[in-house]
């Protein structure tokens, strides 16, 4: 990641043509042929910094349903296992995503959607989850695909039907496997790029993630997974059996995890507001991480529980102060290590010729984006077209 004093960034509709300094592209633009400047449209970005749009390769944004007395009870001490055990976690927003219709569901995703655009988000992934039977899990990723359409994040769609297990099945955990591999990876695989699985001490087990991650590979869905979010609890080594993209969390990764993560060339997607607002008590280790040669993202985790922030800026704060990235390794974990965890990196990432313009333009300093709430961020570009400025 290499930093331009006065530099600049043409395209030609929504791609890059030339990015370098001022006087390299203005070079690159006339020699391009006569007319070409005189049409172009110049933005002024003196006393800005421009980077590449943020990519956000975690995300339960699609729920109905409102959880904030969570917050309150952990800030009286209880913990994610006991607040699930007392009816609240996931299995709440099951209830409330299934008996939300799906123009409700779509109007407040598309809400959460316009906040993540203004904290720089261009693109996202959207887990599925929150439905955990096959039609409530089919209507979220009708929801993600219409989204995909009809507004500027784009939207990558990850099938996560083994989020948890429902309440219909409990007590019949294997049987909800069958469900998940026999009926709603087959119905739900036209929609999905990715498949997910919550892999973690009290979820699924490691065994029973490797059938669903595999299920899901056959079906043509990519591997992604939650792992050692909650307990060192195997989802590394299913991460290298899968030879999936992407291990999200690591907060108690072991060494012998991280040593899994490099030998299958598994990005560490980090999502320390999760750690935060869970109160989990300390954040991923980024530093052996990146020491032992996994490339790290991060990504917001937005959801009703933990996931309280939209902001990739926050979860760079945090990336920065809690896990011990640099600021640029902090950007690079929010722009092509996130792209690379969705399998965009080709497209964008980047603010390189032949890559989509998705940008974040900051005033001053791109460091400034530390600035918790001080809203540095002026502008938002998404295929060359400016979708968000600052009030
Ligand atoms: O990534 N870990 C599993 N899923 C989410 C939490 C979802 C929820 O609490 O609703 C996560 O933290
Ligand atoms: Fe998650």
């Amino acid at each position: 990641m290499s930093s331009i004093a006065d530099g600049a960034v043409a395209c030609e509709g929504a791609t890059i043509v030339a990015a370098g300094t001022t006087a390299a592209v203005r070079a690159a633009v006339q020699s391009a042929g006569p007319g070409l400047d005189a049409a172009a449209r110049v933005i002024d970005g003196r006393g800005h910094s421009l980077v590449p749009g943020f990519v956000d390769g975690h995300t339960h944004v699609v729920f109905a349903g409102d959880r904030r007395d969570e917050l309150r009870r952990r800030l009286g001490g209880a913990s994610y296992a006991e607040i699930a055990a007392a009816g609240g976690g996931i299995l709440s927003t099951v209830r409330a995503t299934r008996a939300a219709s799906e123009a409700e569901l779509a109007a407040h995703t598309r809400g959460r959607l316009a906040e993540m655009l203004a904290s720089g988000t261009t693109t996202a992934e959207a887990k599925t989850g929150y439905g955990l039977d096959t039609a409530s899990e089919l209507r979220m990723l009708h929801v993600i695909a219409t989204l995909g359409r009809s507004q500027p994040v784009e939207l990558a769609a990850t099938f996560m039907g083994a989020h948890e297990v429902p309440p219909e099945y409990r007590g019949r955990q294997a049987d909800y496997v069958r469900l998940v591999i026999d009926d709603m990876i087959p119905a739900a695989s036209p929609f999905a790029e990715w498949c997910d699985v919550f892999c973690d001490r009290g979820f699924f087990t490691p065994d029973e993630s490797i059938a669903i991650l595999e299920a899901g590979l056959s079906a043509g869905l990519k591997p992604r997974i939650h792992a050692d979010e909650l307990a060192a609890s195997g989802g590394p080594a299913v991460a290298a059996r899968v030879g999936a993209r992407s291990a999200d969390h690591l907060v108690q990764v072991t060494a012998d995890g991280i040593a899994d993560l490099k030998r299958a060339g598994t990005v560490a997607t980090l999502l320390p507001i999760a750690a935060f607002y869970l109160k989990l008590g300390r954040f991923a280790p980024a530093r052996d991480l990146i020491a032992a040669g996994v490339p790290v993202a991060l990504a917001t985790d937005v959801n009703p529980g933990g996931g309280f922030s939209p902001s990739l800026p926050f979860a760079m704060a945090l990336g920065c102060f809690g896990s011990g990235l640099t600021f640029e390794e902090a950007l690079a974990a929010v722009t092509i290590n996130g792209a690379y965890s969705l399998d965009r990196h080709d497209r964008i990432g980047s603010l390189e010729p032949g890559k989509q313009f998705d940008a974040v333009m900051i005033e001053g300093p791109a460091i400034n984006l530390l600035r918790a709430n001080a809203s540095p961020i002026t502008a938002v570009f998404k295929r060359g077209i400016q979708v968000h400025a600052r009030a």
